[in-house]
């Protein structure tokens, strides 16, 4: 039998405590999925000012974080678990840090001037919380750039500490995107010695980047699909670290996310007016006037509604839908949009929903009954986005028999075949280019679809309902990465 291994979860969000975007359902559900595996898994995140202090556990005595010229900084601890596990999270609680409205950004979406010091701050935390519990890592798990410190401490503040002499180091890409790209002084308040500010480390452009420092550190980097580890190494899609990736390549692996289908499913859903599940699908047409109803559409029962919930961002696509709106609302079809971001997007779209009250309906917000309504009440998925690094929508989409329509880029060209007419093959609809042009013909095309090949449609439908992406498969992955790695580390130390 293989070892139990124990494992050092930190990550910036996690599901249902606090979440932006899809590492949270990651960090919420990832955990719990190695738990059932066997292994020992601590997460370890801030106590935002959002999570209420009063149902959480106090883990008495204070715990000090050595922050260079900052000094030592005490922070205290909170306690509880992941739902339906055992899985701890503690909470590292910072006033100064961490008692703010947004979790890296003002309400008007500027990023927080000190958040180099607030997530050095959090990777050092979880280090000196194992030390207090006694808890000796053998994997060191790190999620983006927030946490992508740890992989350069463990290999030089800590590389001698007791309690992490056996750990080795993985650290996730959810997003290469973002960096962490921040002024050079905070060398010296992560105490990693200057030696690795250079070129092949955490130096670029004069400044430090911690992702590109935790890249080179890390045992293993993962990322969160197959094609995605493939884009990232390209100039296209690296984000100016493509370079530097490649010559990291040896040790990257692609792990395609699960989704949770205790939440995401709409046999069990509580969101939905009624359920539904292959073989009984009567509950999809309530949902689908449910959804109509609640954003103020005439219920056309035979008029595809698209939906589209999502960060409103570039990545997203949200430009390519932009531009391309116009022309897509002479079809048939009704749209429906959740998201909130960027501002021009938000008036953008409302202006549209204005001028088009039968035919086009956006909430600018975060939420996540609207979310779940969407994708049970919609015909059609809507996910353009320019880069996807794993994309959990669509994913949620299948299993709701809501057809994809997307670009075919990381994770959304894993998990998403093209409808084939001559065989009826498929689960949804793609295309390569980023034009608005291929997005019109794409979405006019699955339209066509739905109104005019509705066997095809259903046949699809069926198909994508059945398929399941679970954590436990994505988990038992992780396992052989965290295996392989640690035998590899072994192998070169003589341990
Ligand atoms: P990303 O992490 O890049 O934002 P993912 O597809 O991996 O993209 O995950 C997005 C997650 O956030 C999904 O669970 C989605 O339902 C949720 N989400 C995004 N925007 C909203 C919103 N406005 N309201 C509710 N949920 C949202
Ligand atoms: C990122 C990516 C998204 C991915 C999520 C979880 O936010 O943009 O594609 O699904 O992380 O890994």
């Amino acid at each position: 039998m293989n070892q139990s291994l124990n494992i050092l979860f930190t990550a910036s969000e996690a599901v249902p405590f606090a979440k932006t975007g899809g590492l949270a359902d990651v960090a919420g559900a990832l955990p719990k999925a190695l738990a059932k595996l066997g292994h020992n898994v601590v997460v370890v995140m801030p106590r935002y000012y959002s999570i209420d202090k009063a149902g959480l556990e106090h883990i008495p005595g204070p715990l000090g974080v050595p922050m260079g010229p900052m000094g030592e900084l005490w922070a205290g601890v909170y306690k509880d678990t992941l739902p339906g596990s055992d899985v701890p999270v503690y909470f590292i609680d910072y006033e100064a840090f961490y008692g703010r409205g947004g979790l890296y950004a003002d309400e008007n979406g500027f990023s927080y001037t000190d958040n180099d010091n607030r997530f050095v701050f959090l990777s050092k935390a979880a280090f000196q919380l194992c030390k207090k519990l006694g808890f000796a890592p053998d994997i060191i798990h790190a999620h983006d750039w927030h946490t992508a410190a740890q992989t350069v401490l463990k290999t030089s503040r800590y590389a001698f500490d007791e309690t992490f002499k056996k750990a080795a180091t993985v650290l996730t890409i959810h997003n290469l995107q973002h960096q962490g790209q921040f002024f050079k002084g905070v060398m010296d308040v992560m105490e990693v010695g200057w030696e690795h500010f250079n070129p092949h480390e955490l130096e670029a452009m004069d400044g430090v980047n911690l992702l590109k420092g935790g890249i080179a550190a890390a045992d293993a980097v993962t990322t969160v699909s197959r094609k995605y580890a493939r884009e990232i190494q390209t100039p296209e899609f690296g984000f100016g670290l493509d370079n530097h990736i490649r010559a990291h390549a040896h040790k990257l692996y692609g792990i395609l996310n699960g989704v949770d289908y205790d939440e995401w499913s709409p046999a069990v859903d509580p969101y939905l007016v009624q359920n539904y599940d292959i073989g009984e699908m009567a509950g999809k047409a309530s949902c689908k006037k449910d959804l109509q109803e609640r954003f103020g559409l005439p219920a056309w029962e035979d008029v595809p509604v698209i939906g589209f919930v999502g960060r409103f961002a570039e990545q997203k696509g949200i430009g390519l839908i932009a531009g391309a709106i116009e022309g897509l609302l002479h079809l048939n079809v009704q749209f429906v949009m959740l998201g909130t971001g960027e501002k021009w997007a938000e008036g953008f779209f409302s202006d549209v929903a204005a001028r088009y009250p039968e035919k086009f309906a956006c909430h600018a917000g975060y939420s996540n009954e609207l979310a779940h309504k969407i994708e049970a009440g919609s015909d059609l998925f809507l996910m353009p986005s320019l880069f996807e690094p794993c994309g959990l929508n669509q994913i949620y989409s299948l299993r709701y028999g809501t057809l994809p329509i997307v670009r075919a880029t990381g994770g959304l060209d894993d998990t998403i075949q093209n409808y084939d007419p001559a065989t009826k093959s498929g689960n949804g609809f793609k295309f390569e280019w980023a034009t608005h042009d291929a997005l019109y013909h794409t979405v006019k095309w699955a339209v066509e679809t739905y109104l005019y090949d509705r066997d095809a449609y259903r046949f699809m439908q069926k198909r994508a309902m059945e398929a399941r992406f679970d954590w436990e498969s994505s988990a038992k992955q992780y396992e052989d990465v965290y295996y392989h790695t640690l035998y590899a580390k072994r192998v070169r130390n003589y341990q």
